[in-house]
């Protein structure tokens, strides 16, 4: 069963107001609020009140409170989310697909995972397409039966790197849950073939919780917004595309745990 078969009848995502941000132009830019709210709720969210189509004021925001991760071998640290990727023809990844992408954390099968993402919205799904799905890991740990929280976070499961973005080895060995109780978890990445009776066990009971609509929440983005998000903290998806204009900017980084902007 698809984990987003329910995520009709999710709910919008209450989001704190030290959270939300409006910006006017870019000497309105407050880099310390933005990394407070991420640190406090693993979520931001700002509107600007311009285009900005190459994603600088989010490029900005992120290489100021964090550490960005170069997504490619050319360096880039900004890619692309459409139909087919940057070329039309990058159609290996499911981000670059039109199909629903089931719930994941970016880079599971990184050996260090990217702790936060940020996306830009350059032109959203007018068709009702396309829409943010987020499951809140303290939500689902609290939910957890004692024994499948122990062999999540304790038993090592063999996860496979998808071929599209296979470097050197085939696989990485880790938790499920890490030791700030984040998740590390994408669907077809996991080798169940290699798991005990009781891994199996607990994994259906994880993949039951998260399919659970009243543990969604849906994020609608519209144009010139862009989310800052804990990679960790909340496992996300994106329901199917009808739009085939529809059009991300991406950005993967690292955060310090301390209040002060660098
Ligand atoms: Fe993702």
């Amino acid at each position: 069963m698809s984990s987003l078969y329910f995520s009709s009848h999710a709910m919008p995502l209450r989001v704190p107001s030290y959270c939300c941000f409006e910006l006017g132009d870019c000497s309105d830019v407050d880099y310390e609020s933005y990394k407070i709210a991420l640190l406090k709720k693993g979520i931001v969210l700002i509107h600007l009140g311009f285009s900005d189509d190459s994603a600088e004021v989010m490029e900005d925001i992120v290489s100021t409170i964090g550490l960005v991760h170069e997504h490619d071998s050319l360096g880039r640290t900004i890619w692309d989310v459409r139909i087919g990727g940057e070329t039309g023809n990058e159609a290996l990844a499911i981000s670059h697909s039109d199909r629903e992408f089931f719930l994941h954390n970016d880079g599971a099968f990184e050996s260090e995972m990217p702790g936060y993402f940020g996306l830009f919205v350059v032109h959203a799904d007018m068709h009702g397409g396309g829409e943010n799905i987020l499951v809140c890991a303290d939500r689902i740990i609290e939910s957890l039966s004692d024994k499948t929280f122990q062999i999540l976070s304790t038993n090592k499961f063999k996860l496979r790197v998808p071929e599209e973005f296979r470097k050197s080895s085939d696989f990485i060995e880790a938790s499920l849950i890490d030791e700030s109780h984040g998740f590390r978890y994408r669907y077809d990445i996991i080798e169940r073939g290699y798991c005990s009776s009781d891994e199996l066990k607990a994994l259906h009971e994880l993949e039951l919780k998260i399919s659970l609509p009243h543990n969604m929440f849906k994020v609608r983005l519209n144009n010139n917004q862009i989310l800052l998000l804990d990679n960790r903290r909340y496992l996300h998806a994106r329901t199917g595309i009808k739009d085939r204009k529809r059009h991300l900017k991406r950005i993967r980084f690292n955060m310090p745990a301390t209040l002060r902007v660098a």
